[in-house]
């Protein structure tokens, strides 16, 4: 299909795009300490997400990783301490599909740490079938969204009170097939089709990031896309494309080179909030390269995400009040 075309056309435009961007890397601007600084890592345990961890490990960071499994964080969990020689690296169990269990994971971070400067919302994932959540929502919806809201969301206060905080969202440059909707954030209506609600939670994570910049100006906000990495994600989720890649593909420490250099590079702070990059390229208007610009609407999704956020309790509830009351 023409979609299909176009992706496969926007594939190869981003690997080229990308390696072009590496090249105006500057090591010297990594050439920082991480030592009392504190980075919030979501699927720390593979890919993308652990090779971060390793590089901030070796920096001498505090390295929080958020992973659903305890057997495989403990693994990487090892890997990283043995490597760096960094025993400041610790585990937190939490499903971040789950909603309220992400939501208690982040109010009782806040009351156990005193500080988070940077948090790397890099766990996703792309569910070919329609599943649900324990409080109703659409699992890809529920993890790539719901999860890096509630997550970012309770922790700006947290943020706020650390020097020089950061928010790095691992979105894709799949997104850019996908222009924001939000008449059916819960993919009820049509086929499923998981590449493409994948590619519209991809694009969603961009708008939250611009609308999280605007609302939060003590934060410095950045959504990137990665390049095409060999991961378990891509193999398993899509084996076709894995496969057509081959050794194309990039390295998960190449992977990891765009989060850290925004996690860790000084110039960084100083570069605009709420940008989208590949490599260390700057797109400072996602829209523009969509075919259909965004709108101001836009301003209005944390709104539409707040609205299905699922209160059981009355402490919840007030939570949701705060959250509204904080964004209008
Ligand atoms: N690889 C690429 O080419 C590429 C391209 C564009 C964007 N990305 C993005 O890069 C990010 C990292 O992916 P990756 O490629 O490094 O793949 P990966 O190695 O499979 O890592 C994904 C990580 O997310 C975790 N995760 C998934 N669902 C979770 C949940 N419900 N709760 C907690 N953790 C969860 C996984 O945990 P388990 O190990 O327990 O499954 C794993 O640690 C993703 O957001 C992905 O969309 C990747």
């Amino acid at each position: 299909s023409s979609m299909y075309n176009s992706t496969n056309i926007l594939i190869i435009n981003y690997m080229k795009g990308y390696e072009e961007a590496c090249k105006s890397f500057e090591p010297k601007d990594l050439e920082v300490s991480a030592v009392g600084r504190h980075f919030m890592i979501t699927g720390a345990n593979s890919g993308i997400g652990r090779a971060t961890a390793m590089v901030v490990a070796k920096k001498g960071g505090t390295v929080h990783m958020v992973c659903r499994n305890k057997g495989r964080a403990e693994e990487a969990r090892a890997a990283i301490v043995n490597e760096s020689g960094n025993t400041e690296v610790f585990i937190h169990i939490v499903d971040l599909s789950q909603t309220h269990k992400v939501s208690q994971f982040a109010e009782n971070f806040k009351k156990q740490f005193s500080s988070l400067n940077v948090l790397i919302n890099n766990a996703g994932c792309m569910l070919h079938k329609r599943e649900l959540n324990a409080e109703g929502l659409e699992k890809n919806f529920a993890t790539n969204i719901m999860g890096v809201y509630i997550l970012t969301q309770t922790l700006i206060p947290l943020l706020q009170m650390s020097r020089d905080p950061r928010v790095i969202t691992v979105s894709s440059g799949g997104m850019l097939v996908q222009k924001l909707r939000f008449d059916d954030l819960q993919s009820e209506k049509g086929s499923f089709d998981g590449l493409m609600v994948y590619a519209q939670n991809k694009r969603q994570q961009v708008v939250l990031t611009e609308q999280w910049a605007k609302a939060n100006p003590l934060i410095h906000f950045s959504v990137m896309h990665p390049g095409w990495v060999d991961t378990p994600a891509v193999s398993s989720s899509m084996p076709e494309f894995h496969h057509m890649m081959g050794e194309r593909l990039r390295t998960v420490e190449q992977g990891a080179d765009t989060v850290v250099w925004l996690a860790l590079s000084r110039v960084v702070s100083r570069m605009c909030s709420g940008q989208f990059f590949q490599g260390e390229q700057q797109e400072s208007d996602a829209s523009r390269i969509t075919s259909s610009p965004s709108t101001p609407a836009d301003d209005s999704f944390p709104l539409q995400i707040v609205s299905l956020f699922p209160p059981t309790s009355l402490w919840l509830g007030l939570t949701v009040l705060l959250m509204r009351c904080r964004l209008l």
